[in-house]
């Protein structure tokens, strides 16, 4: 279902790694050049300052964003803060941040008034509903399809069930816009995927938690993919 012709590969640190000097070695390692891919690194807010090398190759993501531009909210961080840092995506509504329905509206709506690409996580047909419902404007985001079962499980989704998801979503999104709006949008999918199963999913792209805090094993999937989509000769 290729419609941009680029596919992401989005790499979901969480909460690791442990250190600084962890996270700088990660991240040079994990940087790739992968034709044909967009591949992007999402670290916790506490990293996104460092000075990562090999930025051209890889862009970088944050894990959530305060919706509201400034003030008094304790432990939060805006999206100017991560624009300054040179963030260009955002990983919104992921089922570990728990945020209710209207704060994800709130968030991708902030993200896309700064021009940065909002990842908006749901996992099943009603939430992506419940995140869309009043949203005027929805050019320039990407939606991941992120089933709870198969979140850090190792019991990845089969991959013509995310791929029924992703047309489903791609209708709603047909629906509630129309369709060249809704053929800008990358339909995603995550869950436990990891370089064996990675070029079966025949979505835009992939969100990578644990498989991407290993290097070797993030760069086996980006090869994967990439070699699965290069155009045939
Ligand atoms: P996982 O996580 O790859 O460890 O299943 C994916 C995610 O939660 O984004």
């Amino acid at each position: 279902m290729a419609l941009e012709k680029k596919k992401f590969i989005i790499a979901n640190w969480k909460m690791n790694p442990r250190t600084k000097e962890a996270a700088e070695k990660l991240w040079r390692e994990s940087a790739i050049e992968a034709p044909g891919l967009e591949v992007v690194i999402c670290p916790p807010f506490a990293y996104l300052g460092l000075s990562m090398t090999d930025q051209g190759t890889v862009a970088k993501g944050a894990q959530n964003v305060h919706w509201r531009e400034s003030g008094a909210f304790t432990g939060e961080v805006s999206i100017s803060m991560l624009k300054s840092l040179d963030v260009k995506y955002v990983i919104l509504g992921h089922s570990e941040q728990k945020d209710q329905d209207w704060v994800v509206r709130k968030k991708i709506k902030t993200v896309l008034k700064a021009k940065l690409r909002p990842i908006i996580c749901f996992r099943e047909k009603q939430e992506l509903e419940n995140r869309l419902q009043g949203l005027k404007r929805i050019k320039g985001a990407m939606i991941a399809y992120e089933p709870a079962s198969a979140i850090g499980s190792d019991h990845a989704l089969h991959p013509e069930k995310a791929l029924s998801m992703a047309i489903l979503a791609r209708l709603i999104l047909t629906k509630r816009y129309s369709r060249p709006v809704a053929e800008t949008i990358p339909v995603l999918y995550g869950g436990s995927v990891s370089p064996k199963n990675a070029a079966s999913y025949e979505l835009d792209g992939l969100l990578v938690g644990t498989s991407s805090l290993n290097s070797a094993t993030l760069k086996k999937i980006i090869a994967n993919v990439s070699k699965r989509h290069q155009p045939k000769s």
